[in-house]
This record gives structure tokens, sequence and C-alpha cells, in this order.
């Protein structure tokens, strides 16, 4: 069996700026979580017995000939064997993963990604990230309904990105590494209902709702160039407005509105919520020295689980 640091793999994401505003061709900027993984490992079955998918985390051991059309797993296992022009293994592809599901941190696309890169490498393939991210953007579809395609690019690649829906993604330089704060409301919430809502929002009253993605995709363009250039200081005082826009919106939540609050007033230099909203993750930026003081006032605040991260550029 292959080590485990060879086992293939997938971080979650968390979305940094442009979140919703990203579904309308605004920019993102989105970077990678490695504290949290999904993983998969192939093992031989007996002949004859076909492709098992098996996710012990959610109770699902699934025949790939039985499986329903829509099961996101036998869709990723599916596109994969279709792309590579392989006939279906007898063999059991079990997927596992740390990322708290419907969460905002990825979990579907980074339980695919696995996935697709683990069913490849038993068939002897080895899959660039494009490639893989291009195969998970099709199950993406199952799980969110309109994807911007963020989730699948800053998975695949594992690197910050700069994304601007159906353009491939620009890697950020990050010039001064900086910390982040990611903080639980321990509300789950599908990324696909909020993305809807929105949806009928922006259909009853488009130019507002344009004219908030805009700023959004303003902001995250000031947010790539404070990045590149190593500017942390300017990137909270824009986390702090991307936030007061997002509630605008309507996909905040008191909880997400009280733990954003706590981190700013415990030392943060910026904070909002991250990926779709109205429950899930919020993050916070902070100088390293106060990131513990932080992290515990989230969790009297009732944070979950309040994850630390380093963004950084990585080869
Ligand atoms: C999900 O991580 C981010 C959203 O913008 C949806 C998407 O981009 O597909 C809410």
């Amino acid at each position: 069996m292959a080590p485990a640091s060879l086992q293939p793999s997938a971080p979650g994401k968390v979305i940094l700026f442009g979140e919703h505003a990203v579904v309308y061709g605004r920019p993102a900027i989105a970077v990678p979580v490695t504290q949290v993984r999904a993983t998969a490992t192939v093992k031989p079955a007996p002949p004859g017995s076909g492709l098992t998918l098996v996710a012990p985390d959610v109770g699902k051991n699934i025949p790939l000939a039985t499986a329903p059309q829509e099961e996101p797993l036998a869709v990723a296992a599916r596109l994969t064997l279709d792309y590579l022009s392989a006939p279906e293994p007898d063999a059991t592809l079990t997927v596992s993963s740390t990322i708290p599901i419907a969460s905002g941190l990825g979990s579907g696309a980074a339980v695919s990604t696995a996935l697709v890169r683990a069913l490849a490498t038993s068939l002897g393939h080895t899959l660039e990230p494009a490639e893989v991210s291009a195969l998970v953007f099709e199950v993406e579809k199952i799980h969110h309904g309109t994807p911007s395609g963020i989730d699948n690019n800053v998975v695949a690649y594992e690197q910050p990105i700069y994304f601007v829906r159906g353009h491939p993604a620009e890697r950020l330089t990050v010039g001064e590494p900086f910390t982040l704060l990611i903080g639980d409301t321990g509300t789950r919430s599908p990324t696909r209902k909020v993305v809807a809502l929105v949806r009928r929002a922006c259909n009853r009253n488009p130019a507002h709702y344009d004219a908030l993605f805009d700023q959004m995709g303003d902001l995250a363009d000031e947010a790539r160039q404070a990045i590149e250039t190593g500017n942390v200081d300017a990137l909270g005082p824009l986390m702090d407005e991307n936030h007061a826009l997002l509630i605008e919106l309507r996909v905040s939540s008191p909880k997400l509105n009280d733990l954003v609050e706590t981190a700013r007033l415990a030392g943060a230099l910026g904070a909002k919520l991250s990926g779709a909203g109205r429950g899930g993750n919020m993050i916070a930026l902070v100088e390293n020295d106060f990131a513990e003081e932080v992290a515990e006032a989230l969790r009297n605040a009732g944070a979950v689980r309040v994850i630390c991260t380093r963004v950084t550029t990585t080869e």
C-alpha cells in the first residue's frame, strides 16, 4: 500500500473575496486549506465484481453498476473512466474526508478530486490539475447547480488563485504570507440552496444586485494587488467591506455576524463570512501573535471549530 503522504488527496478551501459575485462573472480569490483533506484509496477486488464506491464517513457503499444516475461519487467515477477510455475495473475505491460537509470549505470538490486522482492513478494515469479540475467541475454541477468553477480549480491546483468564471484560474503569488483563522458556526448550509436564493433575489432586482456584484469584484481586484505586493495591512479592511456587501446580499446570518464581530473585537485585522453563507464558516485575518487570542474568543463565542492556516505560495 502507498504511504499516507502519497495517497491521492485534496485540500479544503476558503473563498477570500468574491463569493456569489463569481457566479455572475466577477473575479474572486480562493486559497487552499491544507489542514483538512479528502483522501482516496483503490484496492483490487475479485474478478467480475466491478467497481464499488465506499464512503464510510457518510455511510455509502455503492456498486457503480447500480448507482443512481446523479450519485456524485458515481458521476465522478464514470466521468473519469470515460475520459481515460478505460473499462470499469474490479476494485473498491474508498474516500474519506476531514472536511466538514456543507460549510463552505469545498468538501464536495475535494472528495471528487481525491476520487478522480485515485481512480486515474490505479489505472496507470497521472492527470494534470487542469484535467482533474474539468472533471470535478462536472460533478460540482450536481452538488451546486450552477457552480462558478472556483472550488474545483482551487482544490485541484492547491494554490491561491484569482478566478473569473469561464477563464483558466490564475495562480496568485503571495508577496507576504499571512495567517487566517477559519471559524465554523456549526450550521450546515448547502451551497446549492443559498446560490438559488441569491438567483431569485437577483432576478427580481437585477440592477441592485449587479451593483453589489460589481463592488465585490472591485474588492477582489484590490485584494489581488494587496496580496501580490505583500500589503497585508490593506487586506483586513477589504474583508470587512466584502462582509458588509454579503450582508446586503442577505447571505449572512446572526451567528456569522457575531463571529465576525467577535474576531474584530479580539484583534483581527479584518473578517468576513466565507463561501455560500447562511451558516458554514467565517474567516479572520490575524497577526501571528494574536492568533491564539482571537481563536479563543471565537471558540468562546460558539465557534464549533477554529482552523488556523497560513496563506503562502507553494511550488
Ligand atoms: C462556493 O464556494 C462559492 C459560491 O460563490 C458558489 C460558486 O462559486 O459556485 C457561493
